[in-house]
């Protein structure tokens, strides 16, 4: 049944969510608002958190567990498509189409058509929000208040505290954070200058590399079909692999990464991530696919690797292109099954090794100590090599370019 009164609220518990509660009441006419939590692996305490906040400010709360669907559907699709926007496993990024089909499979549920987030107006995250949701409920009305009434921080601080919603702990914080199992991203505060070193207390999940193990690790992981299911010799399930992961590979340093930005609108900004676990699947991932893919494949995947992760980047979850591209990288990950061997060390990750049935690799062809490769079979398409750019070369001196 339909309900004009009732809005879904994408929930974090932050300030910017925060305050929306009360404003959908206020300024936006709602009676009842929902708010929707979604698991895909933040700090447990965030979580928390926010359902106790829900609770004090009186809305409806669900919390839903999406952990194994974010590694399973979401990030083991980016890492079959070497997912990467320029130097970035994109973790917030995949992580936004899921959030909003939560949303939107609630507000389905419970006959909603209104939903609210805290997004601003500068970043990318109203975009791929806002997309999911449309794409999903094609009816949906979608406030986006933070936006469309141009706050500021101390404008929030003081509606917040007017309208006694707890904000003791965002006051704290110094910097903007978002964390999935796929990565944990910190912005804000000084960090936003490009040449502000960042300070040594925004990182949780990595070891800076002078207090990182002092001895080297070893790490087996198998893949099949393109996806991770072993690691050490233990099948685990996706999430429960990333996790374990992300504690190994956090503790040798491994995922911190710092790089300038292109938004989607264009904004150049100053990013910060740790990404243990998603730096050491997807070195993984390359390695196996270097060894079973052909030439031609491998320089054509990377072209369409690149052209998914830039539909990924923008949230274009269910877009027919990115799907299209899937069909192609599916096609191809059928044989990226077998084993990696790395060592972890003080930040680094090294391939130390790889197996697989499906390797194109022939030890006999590629040896220096056999005879099956004729040398001299080679003499001939040697000499033609390169014949064009011999011939240009000629006509240059000869016309004196
Ligand atoms: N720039 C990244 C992206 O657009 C991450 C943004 C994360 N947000 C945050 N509040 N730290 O995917």
């Amino acid at each position: 049944m339909e309900n004009l009164n009732r809005v879904l609220l994408v929930y974090s518990g932050g300030l910017d969510t925060s305050i929306c509660i009360p404003l959908m009441r206020q300024e936006y006419g709602y009676q009842e608002i929902v708010t929707v939590t979604v698991d895909v692996g933040q700090d447990p305490k965030d979580i928390l958190q926010a359902a106790e906040k829900a609770k004090i400010l009186g809305t409806r709360h669900f919390t839903v567990d999406a952990k194994e669907e974010f590694i399973k559907d979401f990030c083991w699709t980016s890492l079959k498509a070497n997912g990467d926007y320029q130097g970035y496993p994109m973790s917030t990024s995949i992580a936004r189409p899921l959030i909003a089909k939560k949303a939107a499979e609630i507000a389905k549920n419970l006959g909603i058509k209104a939903f609210a987030h805290g997004c601003t107006g500068k970043g990318n995250d109203q975009y791929r929000i806002e997309f999911g949701i449309r794409v999903l409920l094609p009816e949906a009305v979608i406030h986006a208040p933070v936006r469309e009434r141009n706050m500021t921080r101390s404008w929030e601080i003081e509606y917040a505290i007017k309208n006694h919603v707890p904000i003791q702990q965002s006051l704290e914080k110094i910097w903007s954070i978002d964390e999935n199992l796929w990565g944990r991203s910190i912005e804000g505060g000084r960090l936003e200058e490009p040449d502000f070193q960042p300070p040594e207390e925004i990182f949780q999940w990595t070891k800076s590399q002078e207090s990182s193990l002092s001895s080297p690790q070893n790490l087996n992981l198998r893949f099949e079909s393109g996806e991770p299911v072993e690691l050490n010799g233990e099948k685990l399930s996706p999430a429960k692999l990333v996790i374990k992961l992300n504690e190994i590979a956090g503790q040798h340093g491994i995922g911190r990464i710092d790089i300038m930005e292109d938004r989607m609108m264009g904004l150049k900004v100053r990013e910060n991530y740790e990404c243990p676990a998603a730096t050491v699947l997807l070195k993984a991932h390359k390695a196996l696919e270097n060894l079973v893919l052909t030439r031609e494949e491998i320089r054509f995947k990377a072209i369409i690797d690149q052209e998914w992760s830039r539909l990924a980047y923008e949230g274009l979850w269910w877009d027919p292109l990115k799907q299209n591209l899937e069909a192609f990288i599916e096609a191809t990950q059928k044989r990226v099954t077998g084993a990696v061997q790395l060592k972890l060390f003080k930040g680094v990750v090294t391939v130390q090794g790889r197996t697989s049935d499906w390797a194109l690799y022939s030890e006999d062809l590629a040896s220096f100590d056999t005879t099956t490769f004729d040398q001299r079979e080679s003499t001939g398409s040697v000499k033609n090599f390169g014949l064009q750019s011999r011939m240009f070369e000629q006509l240059k001196n000869k016309k004196g370019m």
